[in-house]
């Protein structure tokens, strides 16, 4: 960069690859002796983590930009990044002519170097080409989310292609991360005394293809499982099309593999998910929980479901419903369908009509409070072992994880955490549990 020092402040929008990926963009300007504040007026440098995976998730993003280039310094940058700098290119200039700098997901780590050009010549800087050869590693001492759990990236990019999706236009084909680099990743992060790790990629069945050495996703499980130090695995996401008896076999193997497993669902009709082009059943999707359930009978299931695809009737509609009746999910992100350019679906001209997509995510949404309602109060008088992760909002009180991935809030001190402790579940609200750690702890 062009100087040394400096402030900036970055916002992250979008999904946990979005976060990982920021924490390295961090890593990175700590490097160049920047430090982080959370005042934009203060910031030298100000950078937005941008997802363009929704409509609603682009406004976001274009409304804070509105907001900040009213209020920007001329010594002051503004630089955006993520989904939408891949999607929308020289576009976001024009439409923010406030913006310095565009970088995608694979320029990260040129971002430093941008950022000191554009200081130089003052002409804005672009660099949105997919890399697959874009590097993995971290700079020392990143910023990270949390002390305790710590996402690592396996995999990036999608090859799936499915009919609504802007993924694979915002993060490139799917490349794997050579298994030694993810392998040195968690140890270094066990080394400084993590215990939660989850593994990040888009669709984590496929890992391995393309790599040089012969490695899939349940060895690389196993890899993991063996890291000393470590005590609970996670990993998302699954694809339903590709999650095959191998995996449920490695995860039942590995005793540090959390029953937790997140598999997306989309819709419940056969016809919808055609359109989709997701490669399976309703009654496939059923049958993968059926053998994940009967080899692991305490995992919690989550998924994504969206409603109000184009064409979409109301039969088909109910059929979601049925298979969530049927499957009872633990917990469930549900979203209403977004147009997005450059995918097929978006051409579709039988369109939902928003109020109808509203109705439908509004009764889905409530028959998930009630499932989860029901689901929760079955953990009420048990005892779980909750991996602590420090202090909750309430003062005097942790927060945790039990094994299945509920969030427990429970009396204790913030010096509790990176311990698993066994809580007894007290009351819950809405999708959170409260407990009690059971006396001698
Ligand atoms: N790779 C993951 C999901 C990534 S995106 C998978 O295959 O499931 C996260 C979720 O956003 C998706 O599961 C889907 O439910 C939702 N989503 C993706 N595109 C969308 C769109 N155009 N409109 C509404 N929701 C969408
Ligand atoms: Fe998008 Fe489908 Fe790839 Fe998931 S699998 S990121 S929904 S294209
Ligand atoms: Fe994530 Fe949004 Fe990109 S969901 S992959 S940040 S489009």
């Amino acid at each position: 960069m062009g100087e040394k020092g400096g402030r900036y402040h970055l916002l992250t929008f979008g999904c946990q690859m979005n976060k990982y990926d920021s924490e390295k963009i961090e890593g990175l300007l700590a490097r160049e002796g920047m430090t982080a504040t959370a005042i934009p007026e203060e910031a030298d440098l100000i950078l937005l983590n941008t997802c363009s995976i929704r409509d609603k998730a682009e406004h976001k993003v274009f409304s804070k930009l509105g907001i900040l280039s009213a209020a920007k310094r001329a010594d002051q940058l503004i630089a955006v990044g993520g989904c939408m700098a891949s999607l929308r290119k020289e576009d976001i200039f024009r439409r923010a002519p406030m913006v310095d700098v565009v970088f995608g997901p694979d320029a990260i780590e040129r971002l430093p170097k941008m950022v000191g050009d554009f200081r130089a010549s003052r002409t804005r800087q672009i660099d949105v080409a997919f890399d697959d050869a874009a590097a993995w590693d971290r700079p020392e001492g990143g910023a990270r989310e949390s002390d305790v759990v710590a996402w690592v990236g396996i995999m990036k990019g999608c090859d799936n292609r499915c009919s609504y999706c802007v993924v694979p236009d915002t993060r490139g084909p799917e490349v794997s991360r050579p298994a030694d680099s993810i392998l040195a990743e968690v140890e270094g992060l066990a080394a400084k005394g993590y215990k939660g790790i989850n593994l990040l990629g888009q669709n984590v069945n496929s890992y391995g293809k393309g790599l040089a050495e012969s490695i899939d996703f349940p060895g690389l499980l196993r890899m993991v499982d063996k890291v000393e130090g470590v005590e609970r695995i996670r990993f998302m996401t699954s694809h339903p099309k590709d999650l095959n008896d191998g995996l449920i076999a490695s995860m039942v193997e590995c005793k540090k593999a959390a029953p937790s497993f997140h598999l997306p669902l989309q819709a419940g009709s056969d016809r919808i998910l055609g359109l989709m082009r997701r490669g399976y059943t309703a009654a496939g999707y059923l049958e993968k929980i059926r053998r994940l359930r009967a080899a692991a009978p305490h995992i919690t299931v989550s998924a994504d479901i969206m409603v109000g695809f184009p064409g979409e009737t109301e039969d088909e509609f109910l059929d979601t419903i049925r298979v969530m009746e049927e499957v009872r999910f633990d917990s469930l992100f549900l979203f209403n369908y977004s147009p997005r350019p450059g995918t097929p679906s978006a051409e579709w001209q039988d369109v939902v009509p928003r109020a109808v997509s509203q109705e439908r995510f509004d009764r889905a949404m409530l028959l998930q409070r009630k499932i989860v309602a029901q689901n929760n109060a079955l953990l009420v008088g048990t005892v779980q072992q909750v991996l602590c992760e420090g202090a909750a909002q309430r003062p005097g009180a942790v927060f945790g994880r039990t094994p299945g991935n509920h969030l427990v809030v429970f009396e204790g001190y913030p010096s509790l955490a990176g311990r698993t402790l066994p809580v007894t579940i007290t009351s819950f609200s809405g999708y959170n549990l409260a407990g009690t750690m059971v006396c001698g702890e």
